[in-house]
């Protein structure tokens, strides 16, 4: 399999975050000892992932090349960068990773998502599976916060975004492996109720060709999205640390598809 290329995504406007985000981007307020945008990177790069492209927006784009340049702290020889005008949503700043991606797979990462251990497992078992997406899940006290699997005889039959009466307690994470066939697939979105394109639809879109894999998450996941989950994010990586490689291991209960959690 030709090499995976990882796209994190660190636009939007981090409203929920208000006045924290008015004159910066939520992506570089500190998580513990390092801006958040670090820990998505890290998490590429642990999983060996070296050509890496950030998509960013707003009024603070130029903070991030300042503060990643080529990507030297990452070991890095090189780093890309693409803007999004406007918060069309997850799925619209993958849009504009197509050029970049160059008919590559791709591992996106949400620039807000933060992990204990890594997504190595999961990585290698979408090379061995060789096309369609994999996602990760993990279980939580508050799915209705985040996309929900929805379960019939063991198997994902689709995910709700953000739903009122959540089918599971699992959350679908924002750490996501997509074949070549990804920007097809975003092209015919509609926008949702809110206006966005939905990362949730996209997987949607495999599920429907069965073409969706998943495994679960070891370790503690959390977004920083909101004031809750920020403060959750410092006090757990002030604990222990984050993206562990070794200690704790990602995506170790995988199964098929469709399959059971
Ligand atoms: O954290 C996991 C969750 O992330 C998933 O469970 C949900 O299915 C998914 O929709 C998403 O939910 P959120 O509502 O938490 O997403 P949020 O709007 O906070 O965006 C998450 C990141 O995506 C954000 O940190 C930067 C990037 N993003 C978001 C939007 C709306 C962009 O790059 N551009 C955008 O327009």
């Amino acid at each position: 399999m030709v090499t995976m290329k990882g796209v994190v995504l660190a636009g939007g406007t981090g409203s929920r975050l208000f006045p924290l985000t008015r004159v910066t981007n939520k992506h570089l307020l500190p998580i513990y000892d390092r801006p958040m945008v670090f820990y998505p990177i890290q998490t590429l790069v642990d999983a060996g992932i070296t050509d890496i492209l950030l998509v960013t927006g707003g009024h603070s784009a130029g903070d991030f090349l300042r503060l990643l340049g080529n990507g030297k702290d990452f070991g890095l020889r090189h780093l890309s960068y693409a803007y999004q005008e406007g918060e069309g949503g997850i799925a619209d700043a993958l849009r504009l990773a197509e050029h970049f991606a160059d008919e590559h797979p791709i591992c996106v990462v949400l620039g807000d998502n933060i992990i204990e251990g890594n997504i190595i497992a999961g990585c290698e078992e979408f090379r061995r599976a060789g096309t369609g997406a994999h996602i990760f899940l993990k279980e939580v006290p508050h799915p209705e916060r985040f996309g929900v699997p929805v379960f019939e005889s063991g198997r994902i039959v689709r995910i709700e975004e953000k739903p009122q009466h959540p089918q599971s307690n699992y959350a679908v994470t924002g750490f996501y492996l997509y074949d070549t066939t990804v920007f097809q697939k975003i092209r015919v979105l509609k926008p949702s109720g809110r206006g966005e394109l939905e990362i949730t639809d996209l997987n949607n879109q495999y599920l429907a060709e069965g073409q969706l894999r998943h495994s679960v998450m070891e370790g503690w996941w959390t977004d920083a999205g909101t004031f809750e989950s920020l403060l959750l994010a410092n006090n757990l990586v002030a604990k222990g640390g984050a993206n562990k490689v070794g200690a704790v291991k990602a995506g170790v209960r995988s199964r098929e598809a469709s399959g059971k959690s």
